[in-house]
């Protein structure tokens, strides 16, 4: 007869404990984007909301920020790094295929043997991220995970191409997730649509890039991006609260990804959310840094004041894939 296994027993739940972010320091305004593409601040602002954006520089690798985020999350959520036990990076820039960046960033933070990954679901990714370490908790994997969304999307953007260049931008948000009695972390609700997988995607892979010398770069069908988002993405943003048994007036904050402000335009319309909600649109300086978006919204609205510890609130990341995820967090 078989051996019964010994489960490990988890936590009931799990919260964010702490966050932190890490805005590189190039500011790239409007006027300066259009010296590269034909176009103008007042389009870019009306389409997008975009006013500014930051593009890192040589002396800002992508391990620098996702280490330079994780040690703010960490400070914030006062836990030692000899608790931390499981680390999740997301992101779709660290242009290595091997080693992953996880066990590279827990090296730089001294942690003592974390299980260590990297996932890959763009600009859903700190989603995703939060839905594993959430799980790990429940189910006994871990106890205290270091989670970071962080890109250099100005790595893979096509400078000259009005269609993204304007869009893209860098930056790492990182969580400190822990086991609680009380859930802070509610169902994720996320699902993927690989017919569309080439909206938005990589001009080549590294292979066909390496001969000519070019490296690849984002292309994006903004069109069927926008439908997707404002329709399929706005239904599964009322799924979250569904499924929280949360109703739109017990939200205090609202935090898309922050792809487009007319997408969350669209959102708020279709979500009925009330006047009251604090409404992320972290965009306008930071323009869209995937699976940095998130995170780096939420520390911006809790050093700013406009969110709170405590509060409830929605947050949803979808992108390349087509892949989504997102849940209702009490902020920290
Ligand atoms: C990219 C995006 C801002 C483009 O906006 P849009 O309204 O779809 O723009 P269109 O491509 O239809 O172009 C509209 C007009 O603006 C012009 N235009 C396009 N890009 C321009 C630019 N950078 N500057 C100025 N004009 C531009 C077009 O030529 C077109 O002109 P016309 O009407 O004279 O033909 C929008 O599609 C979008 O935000 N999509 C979703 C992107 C997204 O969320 N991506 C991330 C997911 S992770």
């Amino acid at each position: 007869m078989t051996a019964p296994l010994t489960i490990r027993p988890g936590r009931a739940g799990s919260r964010i404990a702490g966050v932190g972010s890490y805005l590189p320091h190039r500011i790239v305004t409007n006027a300066e984007m259009c010296t590269m593409i034909d176009s103008s601040d007042e389009w870019i602002q009306q389409r997008t909301g975009i006013i500014e954006r930051r593009w890192a520089s040589d002396d800002e690798p992508l391990i620098f920020m996702v280490a330079e985020a994780s040690r703010r999350a960490i400070e914030h959520a006062n836990v030692s790094t000899d608790d931390i036990d499981a680390v999740i990076v997301a992101s779709v820039t660290h242009l290595k295929a091997t080693p992953a960046l996880a066990p590279i960033l827990a090296a730089e933070l001294g942690l003592k043997d974390p299980a260590a990954y990297d996932i890959s679901a763009a600009c859903a990714g700190f989603c995703y991220a939060l839905a594993q370490a959430d799980a790990i908790i429940r189910t006994g994997g871990a106890t205290t995970v270091l989670i970071v969304g962080a890109e250099r999307l100005s790595d893979l953007t096509d400078k000259s191409d009005r269609s993204t260049a304007f869009l893209f931008a860098d930056g790492a948000g990182a969580a400190i997730v822990v086991g609680s009695d009380t859930p802070g972390v509610g169902p994720v609700v996320w699902g993927s649509d690989g017919t569309q997988a080439d909206v938005i995607t990589q001009t080549a892979d590294f292979r066909d890039a390496v001969p000519t010398g070019q490296m690849p770069t984002v292309y994006m069908d903004g069109k069927p991006v926008f439908r997707w988002a404002t329709t399929f993405i706005a239904d599964a943003a009322s799924d979250i609260l569904a499924q929280t048994g949360i109703e739109p007036d017990q939200l205090d904050v609202f935090i898309p990804h922050q792809a487009n402000n007319r997408i969350t335009d669209s959102m708020l319309r279709h979500l009925k959310l009330p006047e009251h909600i604090v409404v992320a649109r972290t965009i306008k300086r930071f323009g869209n840094t995937s699976a940095a978006s998130v995170p780096m919204a939420m520390v911006e609205l809790l050093a700013n004041g406009e969110a709170h510890s405590g509060q409830t609130a929605l947050i949803i990341g979808f992108g390349a894939g087509l892949v989504y995820a997102g849940q209702v967090v009490v902020l920290p």
